[in-house]
């Protein structure tokens, strides 16, 4: 059975947890492939409220193997602290699997996430703070720490005595900061790697016999495409490939294996943190659609800035990751709106633009041109059949389909795991 990617389509927060967590009761393998705990998904099943950072969504149902790849980043402090709360709730988190190959979020690289940002000053990128920056950026100059090395204690002082010539040159020279203790840290990982050991594994090799067992696996992203660090808003992005490109490296399979990619969108947009953001509306609409869209962030609280659905980077989105069906979320917020808008291109400089321009500049300096629908205003939030929405809600989505260019599969209309109605 070809595997399942479920990826964001705008800049994070599209409900990706919600509709992993639906898709996943289907599912044998729920597996992230990037990103660490600036990931924040929502989930809610009932009357339980469950946010998730780095465990996958699929850890909700019983018969899923939750699986973090070795494209992901990992906190074991925030690990253990998730397995934990899991458990308090009756959840079972003996199931997760995670790569030998993954690398660990250090303590020097949440420092150095903190410090960078204040000094950048106006230019801050607006990170989560959770070290994933300086963890990648530690990966690729090749003196990153992986799980596997918390397994062999002595290489993994060599490693960590590297990691830390560098780094406290780094904190004390250039950020004005106290050096980190080389004994403290060994000592502390050494105590977690106990705790880490039983489910670590060669996970490439898992899901690949998984694929060939005939099981249904899902890979769930973190953030978005446009957070993507090739192809989102440069440098306003995060330090992974969250585009569905991202799933083969960051798991160890081939595209072969993939059958299926789902873009999350939101029915409106929305960022936390900096960068440019063309339909952003700073006016009492955007307002409303925060406050009926409850959107402030998962991991910082931080409010989200929001705007009309941008159909540009929509078919953007559909394009770098392949998205062969959309999960259209949150259409119940828009239940309060008179007028809808679309902003189907951008204008600047008297240019037209239909598509996502290659002079970042142009996403500054444009006007969204909208096309305006008619809203409804009857709750939306019960309706679990297509044909019972609205007339005009129907419209609204019939329309985002044609300017995608792909069907919409799923409309959810309400955070809740049966609040969601597949076409
Ligand atoms: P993710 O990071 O993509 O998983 O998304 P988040 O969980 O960070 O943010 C989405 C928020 O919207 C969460 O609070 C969800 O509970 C909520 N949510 C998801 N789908 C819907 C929906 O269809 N309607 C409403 N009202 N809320 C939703
Ligand atoms: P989910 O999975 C929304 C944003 C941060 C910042 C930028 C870089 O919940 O959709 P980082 O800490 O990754 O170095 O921050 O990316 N960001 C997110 N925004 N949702 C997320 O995850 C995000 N993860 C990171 O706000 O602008
Ligand atoms: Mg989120």
């Amino acid at each position: 059975m070809p595997a399942t990617v479920v990826v964001g389509a705008q800049w994070g927060d599209e409900g990706k947890g919600k509709i992993t967590d639906h898709m996943a009761e289907s599912a044998d393998l729920v597996v992230r492939y990037q990103g660490g705990n600036n990931a924040g998904h929502t989930i809610v099943v009932g009357d339980e409220k469950f946010a998730l950072t780095l465990i996958p969504s699929g850890v909700l149902s019983p018969s899923v193997t939750p699986v973090i790849g070795n494209g992901c980043v990992i906190d074991p402090a925030v690990l253990l602290a998730e397995m934990g709360t899991l458990r308090k709730r009756g959840i079972d988190p003996s199931r997760v699997r995670i790569s030998n190959n993954a690398h660990l979020i250090m303590p020097y690289h949440r420092k150095l996430d903190a410090v960078k940002e204040r000094f950048l000053g106006r230019q801050q990128i607006g990170t989560t703070k959770r070290g994933i920056g300086p963890a990648y950026t530690d990966k690729y100059a090749r003196h990153g720490i992986r799980v596997q090395d918390l397994f062999d204690e002595k290489i993994f002082r060599e490693k960590l005595e590297v990691a830390l010539r560098d780094t406290n040159l780094m904190l004390t020279k250039a950020y004005n900061q106290l050096p980190m203790q080389m004994g403290s840290i060994a000592d502390e990982y050494m105590e977690m790697a106990r705790k880490i050991k039983p489910h670590v594994t060669d996970t490439s090799l898992l899901v690949w016999q998984a694929l060939r067992d005939g099981e249904n696996v899902l890979f769930e992203g973190a953030q978005g495409t446009l957070l993507d660090i090739d192809h989102g808003t440069y440098p306003f992005v995060t330090s992974s490939s969250p585009t569905a490109g991202g799933v083969t490296s960051g798991v160890g399979i081939g595209p072969m294996e993939i059958g299926r990619v789902v873009g999350v969108a939101k029915a409106y947009i929305s960022r936390v943190g900096s960068g440019p953001f063309p339909t952003e509306l700073n006016d009492e609409v955007g307002e409303k659609m925060v406050e009926i869209g409850g959107e402030f962030g998962t991991v910082t609280g931080r409010r989200r800035r929001c705007g009309w659905l941008d159909i540009v980077a929509l078919r953007y989105a559909v394009r770098i990751n392949g998205i062969s069906e959309i999960a259209f979320t949150k259409l119940d917020v828009l239940s309060h709106f008179e007028t809808l808008k679309l902003a189907t291109g951008y204008k600047a400089n008297g240019e037209d633009y239909s598509e996502f321009p290659r002079q970042q500049r142009v996403l500054y300096e444009c006007e969204p041109v909208y096309e305006e629908h008619e809203g409804w205003s009857e709750d939306i939030t019960r309706v679990r059949s297509y044909d019972d929405l609205p007339a005009a809600a129907k419209a609204y989505c019939a329309r985002v389909e044609e300017l995608a260019g792909v069907p919409i599969a799923t409309v959810s209309v309400g955070p809740a795991r049966d609040a969601t109605i597949v076409k």
